[in-house]
């Protein structure tokens, strides 16, 4: 049975991540940061499954803890879905460094501080399969989010180089840039009903994408092309847009 390890296990897409892949029969270990969050969540999905489910504790910027973390897994996975994430406060962010910091710390640093290990134990064995959750919001810097988008950024080329110097060693890299979901994450936002996907949408892309061993995925599809059209606004116009 194949494994898969998700990264913050209490997301509300993590959530529909685990759900699909345990219905597609795989084996699961979900990690988050509140394990008293986590430990129901675990516990349903062992009895609506049956299948195998650890819950363990992992915290994204507890950086001198990944490699422990990861080298105490029973279970090696086959497949590590990286979805943790923190948005913050960006006006708060601009005056208070300490809330920068986090935001650069769990979307960026913690990231690639975990992935380097798993990276490392993939690409001895020449095998598995990593999926990062990035976002749009690293496409194109936006005055109303440009801190966890400069940290989404970030992810989006470790990923980028990653997937590049791995291509011939059986280790597949994908990108998944969500645009809107509906989720804790945005509770408070009015997002547009057409452009915002379901976390379940997200866990269906995510697990086809990495069955295909597709590159980048953008959920909802229109995405990739609202991205490109907001990539090619030149800069004169784009500083009038306010966005
Ligand atoms: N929702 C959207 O519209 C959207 C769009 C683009 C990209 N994304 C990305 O999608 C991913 C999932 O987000 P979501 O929308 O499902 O929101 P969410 O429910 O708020 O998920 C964020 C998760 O990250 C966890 N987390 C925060 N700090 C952590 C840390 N130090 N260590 C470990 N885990 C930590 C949170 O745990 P706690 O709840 O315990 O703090 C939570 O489970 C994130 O990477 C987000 O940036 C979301």
């Amino acid at each position: 049975m194949k494994n898969v390890l998700i990264l913050g296990a209490t997301s509300d897409m993590a959530q529909a991540m685990a759900k699909k892949y345990a219905a597609e029969g795989w084996s699961l270990t979900l990690a988050a940061l509140e394990s008293e969050l986590l430990d129901p969540i675990a516990g349903d999905l062992r009895v609506r499954s049956g299948t195998d489910v650890q819950a363990l504790a992992f915290d994204a910027t507890d950086f001198s803890n990944h490699r422990d973390f990861y080298e105490s897994l029973e279970t090696k996975p086959d497949a590590v879905i990286c979805v943790f994430g923190y948005m913050g406060d960006q006006i708060l962010a601009c005056t208070d460094f300490d809330e920068a910091r986090r935001i650069i710390d769990i979307n960026y640093t913690g990231a690639v501080s975990i992935l380097n290990v798993v990276v490392e134990a993939f690409e001895k064995r020449g095998s598995g399969s990593i999926a990062g959750i990035s976002s749009v919001a690293g496409d194109r810097g936006r005055q109303s989010n440009y801190i966890y988008g400069s940290a989404k950024a970030g992810f989006t080329a470790y990923l980028s180089g990653l997937r590049n110097r791995l291509a011939k060693s059986g280790v597949h890299v994908m990108t998944v840039k969500p645009g809107f979901c509906r989720t804790k994450m945005t509770e408070n936002l009015e997002l547009p009903a057409a452009l915002t996907a379901t976390p379940e949408q997200v866990a269906h892309a995510v697990f086809q994408g990495l069955e295909k061993r597709r590159n980048t995925v953008y959920t909802l599809w229109m995405w990739r092309w609202i991205m490109l059209v907001i990539r090619h606004i030149p800069e004169v116009v784009f500083k009038r847009m306010g966005m």
